[in-house]
């Protein structure tokens, strides 16, 4: 396929094929970005009045690419998770063996530091969550004991790689991480 079919596909009815394939798949900030690339790779060798249409069809797929990436469901823990008792409050014995393990499990996703930039993420999506935000430390020991144990497409699950005592451990040690700890 040469660049002016490429072009002429953006222009026609098949992009209203494709944008509605592609929200089926549920995938569409995916494309909305690559045609971005792809009509802004195209620019500068437009006609005129293409180029217009162009620049207008880029507002609208920066629109869609946003609102996808909105829509994202928040990932939330039932709010029974926050009943659950860290039998670890305040021991900060606990710390050298949670970090331990977080430096084996988790920091390859989350990184050293919890920041979400561990060597995997860039693959991921979503990205993993960075463990010194706000957001992240507002939760309940509960909560995040909720969601170790479950995981999250892309984390995996560690109710059974970990025993219940280990991840109230790494409950502890994502508390040390926090940007803005707690006073
Ligand atoms: C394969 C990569 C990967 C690994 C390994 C991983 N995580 Fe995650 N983690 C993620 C991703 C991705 C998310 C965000 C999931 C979402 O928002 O849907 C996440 C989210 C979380 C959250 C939820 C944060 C919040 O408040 O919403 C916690 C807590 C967490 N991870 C802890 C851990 C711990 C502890 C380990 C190690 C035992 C670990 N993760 C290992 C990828 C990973």
């Amino acid at each position: 396929m040469q660049t002016s079919d490429l072009i002429n596909v953006f222009f026609y009815k098949d992009v209203y094929l494709m944008i509605s394939i592609n929200i089926f798949y549920d995938d569409y900030h995916f494309i909305a970005t690559h045609c971005i690339i792809a009509l802004i790779y195209n620019l500068s060798t437009m006609k005129k009045s293409h180029k217009k249409r162009a620049t207008l069809l880029i507002l609208l797929l920066a629109l869609i690419a946003t609102q996808s990436l909105q829509a994202q469901p928040k990932w939330n823990a039932p709010k029974e998770a926050d009943n659950l008792k860290n039998p670890y409050a305040g021991n900060t014995t606990v710390l050298k063996e949670g970090k331990q393990l977080y430096t084996a499990n988790c920091a390859p996703c989350h990184g050293s530091k919890g920041r979400g930039d561990g060597p995997a993420a860039a693959a991921l999506n979503p990205k993993p969550a960075d463990h010194s935000s706000d957001i992240v430390q507002k939760e309940t020991d509960g909560s995040l004991f909720w969601k170790i144990s479950e995981g999250h497409n892309p984390m995996p699950e560690y109710k059974l790689a970990l025993t219940d005592n280990q991840r109230w451990e790494l409950v502890n040690y994502i508390r040390t991480l926090a940007k803005n700890p707690k006073k």
